[in-house]
């Protein structure tokens, strides 16, 4: 048992109508009030130790769908997020196809991934870009008084990995992605000691970092739990010496399923997963979910 924060997300990326959202949500709270019943009897060997904010991430076009059904469940409104999978870094204006942060927010969105491995590949996006959406959303939560809190992917490619130079090159995703923000949010701030900003200090509320390795992605060859710990543990490492978060979590995503779920959540520095194939079936995202958070 722990009580550290669990994050457990879904990620369908390209995948359900806002038809089959529904279907899946409808048949993914029946679920959830099935286990409720546990929360309550102790005596229950299957009660529930510890709770778990659970994420899904929709397409866009299953948004809406998902926040009416979320509300329709508010009695689990504590517990069940919207993200998006993707945001634009401005506001409005003439940028065909993309999505503002206003535009989710509306759908009470309290996430947004950023950075995903699949848009930086196949989409192209640079640092750049992926920094210039990090600090659009910090910056939006502290103009606005209204969280949305980005979960940052990074992870390195299989050449990365076997080459040794896995951690140096996660913590420079991590600055790319950081560094826009240092810069922009602390030029606002009065009076900065000259050694915090040496020291790459920014002032952050939440960030989620998803640590996706690529060569697990999608592949149903998921990390190691003891290499997955070494890598959390180091951008643990990393963001403390480097930047001020107030609450900062390490996800772990790639390959993700109902039976490796146990053994990577018993790792201290890993506080949830972002799931992608195992989260497209409610039935199976649930017993992720249940595994994570059970006896
Ligand atoms: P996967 O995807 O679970 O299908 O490996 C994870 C992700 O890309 O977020």
């Amino acid at each position: 048992m722990t009580d550290k924060k669990i994050i457990i997300a879904a990620n369908f990326k390209m995948n359900k109508t806002h038809v089959e959202v529904r279907a899946y949500l409808n048949s993914f709270f029946k679920k959830l009030k099935e286990l409720n019943i546990n929360i309550n009897d102790k005596s229950d060997e299957k009660c529930i130790e510890t709770v778990a904010e659970i994420i899904f991430a929709p397409p866009f076009t299953a948004l809406n769908e998902a926040y009416n059904i979320i509300k329709e469940n508010i009695e689990f409104g504590h517990l069940v997020k919207l993200a998006s999978q993707n945001i634009y870094f401005e506001s409005a204006g003439a940028y065909t196809g993309e999505i503002s942060i206003e535009m989710i927010k509306a759908f009470d969105c309290l996430y947004t991934i950023i950075g995903h491995s699949e848009r930086r590949w196949i989409l192209n996006e640079s640092d750049d870009l992926i920094a210039k959406k990090i600090f659009a959303v910090f910056n939006y939560s502290k103009k606005k008084d209204l969280s949305l809190i980005p979960i940052l992917c990074v992870g390195e490619n299989l050449d990365i990995r076997k080459s040794g130079k896995a951690f140096d090159f996660v913590a420079e995703q991590l600055d790319r992605a950081l560094s826009y923000s240092k810069n922009n949010l602390n030029s606002n701030m009065q009076n900065i000691d000259d050694k915090l900003m040496d020291k790459n200090i920014i002032e952050i509320d939440e960030l989620i970092v998803a640590y996706e390795p690529i060569w697990a992605i999608g592949t149903g060859a998921p990390i190691e739990p003891e290499d997955g710990e070494k890598m959390h543990k180091f951008i643990y490492k990393h963001l403390n010496n480097n930047y001020s978060i107030k609450n900062c979590s390490v996800i772990y995503g790639g390959s993700v399923t109902e039976k490796n779920i146990n053994t990577l959540m018993k790792k201290e520095h890993i506080d949830g997963v972002l799931v992608g194939g195992a989260s497209l079936d409610p039935q199976s995202f649930f017993n992720i979910y249940k595994f994570a958070v059970s006896k």
